[in-house]
């Protein structure tokens, strides 16, 4: 069973549609999906025919009580062929609050627990519809995940947000050893304006290997699949959003979660990678992670890390492996990301802030 969050932090850059309309897809090629809304704002439950309002249960019932992940499959609904649906409602709101006394990793694996109880088989695919903020409910979604899927809308994209998402995703994963492979979707795509154009470009130059290469265009057919309660795939076959999820979901059948380690491009075999070594060195951090375009800017991702003391100095020393080539990369020095104090080859990044460069020859 694969699951899949679609997280960011950000509202408005389509999560919703792109779990829903994900979801019809892998449906319509005939897989058994199952979509999980864990948005208190109950989106998804909307845009797939379902009044929240009108439920005497949810996904409130399975999170709230420790027994509740026994009991998953009541409230599954089924909303379309192969598609089923675990509804939200805004009581799903109070979860943090009824949660607040409970040990931290009880709290937080409460989905994955409820997951883990339904029947072997039953679905291939998982979909999770996180809500715009990262709380207990997303870290939920993280923990039960195999797989995140990010949406970055192209007309108001920030790489801050992002880099401090991949951050918070990589910190947790560590903490609880549990790897996910990340990718990241453009959405609300409109190839008419440069600044989508300039702004697709440049998520392909930062993300590389991550991106999708389905990029979700700019279709008002979606909003009003969304407002019928459908997958647009059931409404509106033959239009681009229709045409472009269906791809998204070739995508996705087609690469099952990436191993562990972020995989680095081979490299001509006369070419091989080679161990580069760069050091930290401050006498007042705590945590130093390195995150460039060769682990896809996920703070030490693919990297191994030694400390060492210099006096009252502690020098953080990183370990890359990396075939020839020109690399962008910036510390994250206790969350805040910084240059190479030590590297004076510097330029402006494309989407702000200024990164390291280092040249393997
Ligand atoms: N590709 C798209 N084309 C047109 N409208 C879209 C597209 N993607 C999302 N929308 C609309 O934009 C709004 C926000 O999208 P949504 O998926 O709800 O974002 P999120 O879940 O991240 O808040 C919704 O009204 C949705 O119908
Ligand atoms: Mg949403």
């Amino acid at each position: 069973m694969r699951v899949i969050a679609i997280v960011n932090q950000k509202g408005g850059c389509g999560k919703t549609t792109t779990t829903v309309n994900l979801a019809g897809a892998l449906a319509a090629d005939g897989a058994r999906v199952l979509v999980v809304d864990i948005d208190p704002q109950a989106h998804a439950t909307l845009a797939l025919g379902t009044d929240p309002d009108k439920l005497d249960e949810n996904i409130y019932e399975i999170l709230a009580e420790p027994d509740g992940s026994e009991h998953l499959q009541q409230i599954i609904l089924e909303v379309g062929e192969g598609l089923d649906l675990a509804p939200s409602g805004i009581v799903l709101s109070a979860l943090e609050q009824k949660l607040a006394s409970e040990r931290v990793n009880e709290r937080t694996e409460r989905l994955s627990a409820a997951l883990d109880a339904l029947p072997e088989g039953a679905y291939e695919y998982v979909l999770i519809d996180c809500p715009p903020n990262v709380g207990l409910l997303t870290f939920n979604a993280l923990r039960a995940a195999t797989e995140v899927i990010i949406p970055l809308e192209t007309s108001r994209f920030a790489i801050h947000g992002v880099e401090k998402l991949l951050e918070t995703i990589a910190l947790l994963t560590e903490r609880i050893g549990h790897d996910l492979s990340v990718r990241v979707l453009t959405t609300l795509y409109d190839g008419r304006t440069r600044f989508a154009r300039t702004t697709l470009a440049e998520i392909r130059e930062i993300f590389k290997d991550m991106c999708f290469d389905t990029v979700i265009r700019l279709n008002v057919k979606l909003r009003e699949a969304a407002a019928r309660g459908k997958p647009i795939g059931n409404l509106s076959p033959s239009a681009n959003g229709a045409l472009d999820h269906a791809a998204l979901a070739v995508e996705v059948e087609a690469s099952p979660p990436m191993e562990s380690e972020v995989s680095l491009p081979a490299g001509p075999a006369e070419h091989p990678p080679r161990e580069i070594v760069v050091r930290f060195r401050d006498a007042n951090a705590n945590d130093v992670r390195i995150a460039g375009d060769f682990n896809g800017w996920v703070p030490d991702k693919g990297v191994r890390s030694l400390i060492e003391s210099e006096g009252q100095t502690r020098v953080w020393i990183k370990i890359l492996r990396l075939p020839p080539g020109t690399y962008q990369y910036r510390y994250v020095v206790d969350g805040e990301w910084r240059e190479d104090p030590e590297n004076p080859e510097i330029i402006s990044s494309t989407v702000g802030g200024r990164n390291s460069v280092l040249v393997v020859s």
